[in-house]
């Protein structure tokens, strides 16, 4: 949005109570601030380089008038490659940063993208709506429930727009899929199944821990998580095998899969019961804290939804190593990120439905995913991953976490936000953060 105009709207609304912008400005007014022509150029930061993060940003570079004026890492060599990376793409060298929370007062920014590990999100995805941002977070929205509902809340309450990058949810293929399974014409579905098999999910070899790398301010990397030694394993990329920082593939992938069962059965509540089990079974002295094997159990009326991972192997049902299996009374719709493929369902030598050719996906799930966010930015409607979508795939993996952990069947109550019967699962909901970090509050 163009500066002065932001400037501006934001002067006469804070000096009317001489109160912070974002407690004092009703909603209406909000959107107003916020609303973009279709021709203004947008300023994004990024939090968080290394990564997804970064490929973000390269969507988001691809879209018409977007710039990238800052970059923030704790990282120093990761930040220093990467503007060196922003400087090539587009010939300028963005604002570096090592501390998120001056790239947020940045009043130039429009849009933050959040591509940090999942302990990381809560608190600058909240600054930044706080700040009149509007964001991109990456999935799994949080690593814990209550900092999900926090962040919901968050987005509502400052009124922004915040597109999670679970970006199935833009992908053609994938929504043919969904519409051949609203349509009714697998029948009854009885069971999604998902499964994720990847090598990384039994965690990395096992190595001592180390003095911290030249150039990390690892302080703020651990940020809100409890203080531990340096360990290589428990940092960059590996990080989502521990607990603090993320939840396993059973968050890092059941995001992703979790979301499409949940779009074609037109879930919104959680489950009656969730009962998971498994453990850390995968050969080699491996650094793995969060469960490599896992089977979780989803309870509904009608239909169940089982997830299954093995970390440290790499085939799976169907041919594939990762996938969903939506299971009908006529057919089964097999799907991953490139294809899908109906088996339909044949008694006595008849088919029970027409067969419908295999579905290739295009390839543009992604980009399609920025681009409906940016669209959505500018139009201030929906996008396609909203807050809701996101906070209810991250419950059902971090359900199936807290089920494992705890080693009970357990019985959510989510206008409580509760476990009436496990009073165990209750220390799961939300983390302790370390000082001088609090759990917001909105
Ligand atoms: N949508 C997808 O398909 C997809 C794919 C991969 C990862 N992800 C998600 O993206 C996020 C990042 O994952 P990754 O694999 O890129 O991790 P990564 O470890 O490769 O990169 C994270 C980066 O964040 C930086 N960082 C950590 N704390 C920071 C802080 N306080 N301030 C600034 N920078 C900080 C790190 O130094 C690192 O450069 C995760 O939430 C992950 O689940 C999504």
């Amino acid at each position: 949005m163009d500066h002065s105009r932001r400037h501006f709207i934001k002067k006469s609304l804070s000096g009317m109570a001489g109160l912070s912008l974002a407690t004092t400005m009703p909603g209406s007014l909000q959107a107003m601030s916020a609303k973009v022509s279709a021709n203004d150029s947008l300023n994004v930061g990024l939090i968080g380089c290394k990564g997804m993060g970064f490929y973000d940003l390269e969507d988001h570079l691809k879209q018409p008038g977007i710039k990238c004026v800052a970059l923030c890492d704790v990282d120093k060599n990761i930040l220093e490659s990467r503007a060196a990376d922003v400087k090539e793409m587009t010939g300028a060298k963005p604002k570096l940063y090592r501390d998120f929370r001056r790239l947020i007062e940045n009043k130039d920014i429009d849009i933050v993208i959040i591509g940090t590990p999942d302990h990381w999100h809560c608190l600058p995805m909240v600054m930044a709506c706080q700040e009149g941002k509007d964001v991109y977070v990456e999935k799994p929205l949080a690593n814990s429930i209550e900092e999900c509902n926090i962040m919901a809340e968050a987005a509502n309450k400052y009124n922004r727009v915040v597109q999670v990058g679970q970006q199935q949810r833009s992908g053609k293929h994938w929504k043919e899929a969904i519409d051949v399974i609203h349509s009714g014409r697998l029948g009854e579905i009885r069971k999604v199944h998902f499964w994720c098999n990847f090598f990384y999910g039994a965690g990395p070899k096992a190595v001592p821990d180390k003095s911290v790398p030249e150039g990390v301010d690892y302080d703020m990397w651990l940020g809100p998580a409890p203080k531990k030694p340096f360990n290589p394993n428990r940092f960059h990329g590996s990080w989502r095998m521990f607990w603090d920082y993320g939840g396993g593939l059973q968050t890092d992938w059941g995001v992703h899969l979790i979301d499409m069962g949940l779009w074609a059965l037109n879930i919104t509540e959680p489950p009656k019961s969730v009962t998971a089990m498994g453990g850390n079974f995968a050969a080699g002295d491996r650094a793995c804290e969060t469960a490599d094997t896992q089977t979780t159990m989803f309870e509904f009326n009608n239909f169940h939804l089982t997830w299954d991972h093995n970390g440290g192997i790499q085939t799976g049902p169907y041919n594939r190593n990762y996938g969903i299996a939506f299971i009908g009374e006529k057919g089964t719709i097999v799907a991953d990120r490139s294809n899908w493929v109906l088996n339909p369902e044949e008694q006595d030598g008849k088919k029970r439905m027409e067969n419908i050719p295999r579905h290739e996906s295009d390839g543009k799930a992604h980009i399609n995913h920025v681009e409906n966010f940016v669209e959505c930015v500018k139009t201030r409607e929906k996008p396609a991953c909203d807050i809701e979508t996101a906070r209810r795939a991250a419950m059902f993996t971090h359900l199936g976490n807290i089920s494992y952990r705890t080693g009970k069947k357990i019985y959510y109550d989510k206008q409580k936000n509760t476990f009436p019967y496990n009073p165990e699962a209750n220390d799961y909901l939300a983390p302790i953060y370390r000082n001088p970090w609090e759990l917001p509050k909105i």
